[in-house]
């Protein structure tokens, strides 16, 4: 939110640099002082959680890229050699490998937060189009990362992934063969992706500045959905407010995730990507990691032509088209009130959404046939239906209840039929 500046150079140097380049003058009015509403809960960390996680996958996958070798005859066997021989080669892979999982899980929980909370609406948009920007180039990143270690996964997860693209009438084989450098996965398929790898995360990293910045221009939401009015009573500062709350939030986050480096480090992966690489055996069922099961099991579902779209071409648009429908939400969703906590119908249908998400991660792990794909198909029409129907339709047909009048009143649950009847703002002791 644009504010006053209320930096003071306290020193020489500080009033120095002031004149020249005010970057602490920025950090300080972005991330000190900065207005923040004052009935931000725990759903408001992940942001700050996601953080930490791109910090630490580049820094570990820069130390990892000192040992690792971008070739097919030696991929494999460096990747081993960084797990035996190199000092805390282990620590690093198994914390870039359990952390790029638990980047996932906590960008799929940011993401859920901002529908529930109508965070895309107006003034948001851009800040939302961003996010879908950084989830798109993670999800690139994490593919071509998989593919590095040479495995049998790594290989036959390429394979497939880019075998769809030569579903594309006309462009589709010209594409797929510029993607693997050749007629079929091999070592210039290993190299660019290799390449692409090491540079996707400094263009999130710059991506996450845009969106930062595109979120301090209107501020945050807040679980009331309704704007800061008066600064003094509905906000507090940044520091030390949020820096504690966040910083909580990261801690827990990271016992979690020390939990699964030191006691499961290979529970989210397949054994199979630890037999090397072999063009000539595919594996019994190929699956992607659990972060892709869900657009993997919408992709499946379409086993049926439609008109003249054939089936396999029908999965391709159906799974790029259930990531790219992400960025049209501010629009489709027609409702005046943000927050779903004032919205009983729509919270119902939300509640069914993130189940048929999870189904669908459920079901890309199965085999598809049987029930398994009329179950896929169910909720990957659920999954459109509910963007492009029912969030549309609800705006209209919904009559939600009565918002607070600002933040610091639903914090203080005075005159707030609606707030207490929702039961999650928190009572504070008036000021
Ligand atoms: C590397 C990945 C990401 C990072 C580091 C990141 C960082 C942040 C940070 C620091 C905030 C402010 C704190 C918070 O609200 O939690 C934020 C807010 C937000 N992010 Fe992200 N984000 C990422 C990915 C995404 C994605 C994939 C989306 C959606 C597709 C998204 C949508 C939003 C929205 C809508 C807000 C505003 C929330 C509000 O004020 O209610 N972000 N993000």
């Amino acid at each position: 939110m644009s504010h006053q500046s209320t930096y003071n150079p306290g020193t020489g140097i500080e009033k120095w640099l002031d004149k020249r380049l005010p970057i602490i003058r920025l950090g300080h009015d972005s991330f000190i002082d900065f207005p923040t509403p004052k009935n931000l809960n725990y759903w408001w960390t992940f942001g700050g959680i996601l953080t930490v996680c791109l910090v630490i996958q580049i820094i570990t996958g820069v130390i990892l890229a000192m040992h690792y070798t971008p070739h097919e005859d030696y991929a494999f066997a460096s990747v081993e050699h960084i797990m035996r021989d190199v000092n805390y080669g282990w620590l690093m892979r198994y914390v870039h490998l359990n952390g790029a999982a638990l980047f996932f899980f906590a960008v799929y929980l940011h993401m859920f937060r901002g529908i529930y909370y109508g965070s895309y609406k107006e003034p948001r948009e851009v800040l939302w189009m961003l996010g879908v920007v950084i989830f798109i180039l993670m999800m690139a990143t994490a593919f071509m990362g998989y593919v590095l270690p040479w495995g049998q996964m790594s290989y036959w997860a390429a394979t497939v992934i880019t075998n769809l693209f030569s579903a594309i009438p006309w462009v589709g084989e010209p594409i797929k063969t510029l993607l693997i450098g050749g007629f079929s996965v091999d070592n210039p398929t290993l190299n660019r992706f290799f390449s692409l790898h090491y540079l996707l995360p400094f263009a999130i990293f710059g991506v996450v500045v845009l969106h930062v910045w595109a979120l301090h221009v209107p501020g945050n939401n807040n679980p009331t959905g309704v704007e800061v009015k008066d600064v003094k009573k509905d906000t507090v500062p940044f520091h030390p407010y949020y820096t504690t709350k966040d910083g909580f939030a990261i801690v827990v986050f990271l016992t979690l995730f020390a939990a699964f480096v030191f006691f499961n480090p290979n529970g989210m992966g397949h054994p199979d990507n630890y037999i090397p690489a072999n063009p000539l055996v595919t594996p019994p069922s190929i699956v992607p990691e659990w972060y892709f099961l869900p657009f993997y099991a919408i992709l499946r579902a379409i086993t049926f032509d439609v008109l003249f779209i054939p089936a396999k071409l029908g999965g391709v648009i159906a799974m790029f088209a259930s990531i790219l429908v992400l960025f049209l939400l501010p629009w489709l969703d027609t409702s005046k009130v943000r927050s779903m906590r004032y919205r009983p119908v729509a919270r119902g249908w939300f509640f069914l959404f993130v189940i048929a998400c999870i189904a669908l991660g459920w079901l890309g792990g199965k085999p598809a046939e049987g029930a398994y794909v009329l179950a896929a198909q169910i909720a990957t029409a659920y999954y459109f239906g509910y963007f492009l129907i029912i969030m549309p339709l609800l705006g209209v047909l919904e009559k939600p209840k009565p918002l607070p009048k600002s933040i610091a009143e639903s914090v203080l649950k005075k005159d707030a039929p609606a707030a207490a009847s929702a039961g999650d703002a928190q009572p504070v002791p008036a000021e």
